[in-house]
């Protein structure tokens, strides 16, 4: 087979990056600067709560980086993604209409679950998913 041709069909084979179980492994640098553009003003710089807009909310943002701790020491992926993505709704996030808009929409990237179930979600949230799981205790 011409190398050429060959090349070709391994793009083909090549699953597209939709498909693929990122696990908790999203982009962690993009995640950083998607957690500091987005989520810093409530929940801090380094995500421990008291961000600049913390002051005039009347809940108070968690700090981010004991979700682990809280949760028997395993990261909850799920409940994290679903949080962020708005289906599971907090007040704070803009209830069921989500705060970050369509940003932060689609279903583009499944990511695995704690239990190790794929849970469909977009690639930003991916990203900050994993660098809040970098952050954690
Ligand atoms: C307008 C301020 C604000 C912004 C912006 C914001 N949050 Fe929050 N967030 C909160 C508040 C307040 C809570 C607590 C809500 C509650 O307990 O009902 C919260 C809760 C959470 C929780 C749930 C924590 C838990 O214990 O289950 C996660 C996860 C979270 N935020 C992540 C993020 C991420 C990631 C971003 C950026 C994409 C972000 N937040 C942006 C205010 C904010």
């Amino acid at each position: 087979m011409k190398p050429v041709l060959a090349a070709a069909l391994c793009l083909l084979a090549a699953p597209a990056w939709s498909d693929e179980i990122v696990g908790t492994g999203g982009d962690v640098v993009e995640g950083a600067g998607l957690y500091t553009a987005y989520c810093a003003t409530c929940h801090g710089d380094n995500a421990r709560g008291a961000g600049r807009m913390a002051a005039i909310l009347t809940i108070l943002p968690p700090d981010l980086t004991r979700l682990a701790a809280e949760n028997d020491g395993v990261f909850p992926v799920s409940r994290v993604v679903r949080q962020i993505d708005g289906r599971d709704p907090l007040l704070a996030h803009g209830g069921v209409m989500p705060l970050f808009g369509d940003f932060f929409q689609g279903a583009g990237v499944a990511v695995a679950a704690e239990t190790g179930q794929p849970i469909m979600t977009s690639q930003p949230i991916a990203d900050v998913t994993a660098w809040l799981e970098s952050v954690q205790e």
